[in-house]
């Protein structure tokens, strides 16, 4: 049976006390699974408290939304990838299609992000994905291909092994149009063949963009797919625990 991963994005959602209500009703209604994990993407500031909340449970971890590549220093408001390690963080998004678009970081930018994640022993999920514009044009595996080259061109197999990779096309997140099962699976493979050339012994591969109650059953179908990062449809401790237990074929 393959393992399934379900990570829940809470983008600018959810303070620290409300994160401890919504993983106690999520504990409750959702029992551990053997071969699913979740792991959740609180802003830093509920860091903590979500980490105690799911200490107890070895198939829930708490990772954080974004990190600035220096360790420490004075960079008024940023977080750095060890500070985020001491609040509870196993894992961080790295190239968000939210930091790329809305706060301008570049491939570059992803890049140092990544390599700092890795120097901390904490997990990066890197997120990429083509605009609608460059979908229409075409260019969806050669923006990807980019997207991967850039932020990890420069690792080992064993560095590469240790990444997840998050499929998120732009124009699927938060507009309620996800890609479907077959077009994201051929992406997906694209991701994990790009990997395993460069070394990858391990490779994970997800799929982020409008993920509901109302499509995982065909998203999980696909073969290509080792679980879903999803945003809106985690924000209800309910809602989330049901999509998490899907059954599958
Ligand atoms: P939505 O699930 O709200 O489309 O967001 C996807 C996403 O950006 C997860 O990182």
């Amino acid at each position: 049976m393959k393992s399934l991963l379900f990570a829940a994005n809470w983008k600018m959602h959810l303070g620290p006390g409300e994160a401890r209500a919504y993983l106690k009703a999520f504990r409750a209604r959702c029992p551990r699974r053997d071969g699913r994990e979740v792991w959740f993407f609180p802003p830093a500031v509920s860091l903590e408290a979500a980490a105690d909340a799911v200490r107890e449970r070895a198939d829930l971890l708490v990772g954080v939304q974004d990190v600035y590549w220096e360790p420490k220093g004075a960079y008024t408001g940023a977080i750095s990838a060890p500070l985020a390690a001491q609040a509870g963080a196993k894992a961080a998004l790295v190239g968000h299609s939210e930091r790329r678009h809305v706060f301008g970081d570049t491939d570059e930018d992803t890049q140092k992000k990544l390599g700092a994640v890795l120097a901390a022993g904490v997990t990066p999920v890197l997120c990429v994905g083509e605009t609608l514009a460059e979908r229409e044009a075409g260019h969806t595996l050669a923006v990807v291909h980019r997207q991967l080259a850039a932020a990890l061109g420069g690792l080992d197999g064993a560095k590469l092994g240790r990444v997840t990779v998050a499929y998120e096309p732009v124009w699927a997140i938060g507009t309620g149009r996800n890609a479907t099962p077959q077009d994201a699976g051929v992406v997906q493979r694209a991701i994990r063949t790009w990997l395993t050339s460069h070394g990858a012994a391990v490779t994970r591969v997800l799929y982020g963009g409008s993920v509901s109650l109302t499509n995982i059953v065909e998203l999980l179908a696909e073969p290509e797919l080792d679980g879903v990062l999803v945003g809106g449809a985690s924000l209800d401790a309910e809602g989330w625990a049901q999509l998490v237990q899907t059954p599958t074929g």
